[in-house]
């Protein structure tokens, strides 16, 4: 299997990346800094291709290519948290990779396209009943007003699922992870179709690589991929 891994030097892109190598898989990784991945180039050798660029500054051909040639898409893409990442440009930097992938996909693919997304338990699917408090309702209004990068999620998020899949070459599931941690035990992890804790006040934890996890195995295993495909999984390490 080929993947396409945007956001790849990022904490989580990182285990996305060895996982899926270690299983064999070719991976293509746009990156801005290549040395991120330095060890694993070494280690894997032609199994891993660096691209130098993002899905924002790449041009319609060598976005298109990549598509054309991919099984599949994963995105652990997230805002430095920096001033200049939180608040500068691209303020919708997920939303709009994803938008850019969709658009250029029709006209290249004659199967479809499966596209992970690496999302928040912060993020409501509005398209089942997931109810929170009123003082999370506030609280999350004010992070939307005030943080771009929760805004960019949601939007990413809503872009995917009010998408017309039958009109596209493209299948979704986009992973909500709650709190994230950085563990390298084999920790248990638990997918639920909502979140089963609030996101604010009463937090769970998950492991990048657990996330990483699941986001590989969506790509590998069908009967998984079938299950969660166009929906919006949370996920926390087991108790
Ligand atoms: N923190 C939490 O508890 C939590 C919980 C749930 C969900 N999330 C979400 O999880 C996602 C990823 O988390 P993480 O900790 O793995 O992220 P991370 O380590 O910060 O990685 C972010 C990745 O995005 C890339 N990136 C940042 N700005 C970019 C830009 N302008 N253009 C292209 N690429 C850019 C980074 O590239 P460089 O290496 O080049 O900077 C890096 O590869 C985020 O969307 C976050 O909102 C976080």
């Amino acid at each position: 299997m080929k993947v396409l891994v945007l956001g790849a030097t990022g904490a989580t892109g990182r285990h996305v990346v060895h996982m899926l190598l270690q299983q064999q898989h070719h991976v293509v990784a746009l990156v801005r800094n290549t040395e991120t991945l330095s060890a694993l180039d070494t280690e894997f050798g032609n199994q891993l291709t660096q691209i130098k660029g993002t899905a924002l500054t790449l041009s319609d051909s060598q976005l298109s290519s990549l598509i054309a040639e991919a099984d599949g898409v994963v995105t652990c893409l997230g805002h430095n948290l920096t001033l200049k990442g939180v608040y500068g440009a691209p303020r919708m930097l997920v939303r709009d990779s994803i938008k850019r992938i969709v658009n250029l996909t029709s006209a290249v693919r004659a199967n479809p396209l499966k596209i992970v997304l690496m999302n928040s338990s912060g993020v409501r699917n509005k398209d089942q009943h997931e109810p929170i408090s009123f003082m999370q309702h506030l609280v999350i209004g004010l992070i939307r007003a005030l943080l771009p990068p929760h805004r960019d999620n949601e939007q990413a998020a809503d872009y995917l699922r009010t998408l017309d899949v039958s009109k596209t070459q493209l299948q979704w599931t986009i992973v909500r992870p709650d709190a994230l941690i950085d563990q390298d035990e084999n920790e248990e992890y638990d997918l639920y179709p909502a979140p089963i804790r609030s996101a604010i006040f009463d937090s769970g934890q998950v492991s990048r690589i657990n996330v990483a996890r699941v986001m590989s195995r969506l790509l590998i295993d069908p009967e998984l991929w079938h299950h969660w495909q166009g929906r919006m999984p949370v996920v926390y390490n087991s108790a």
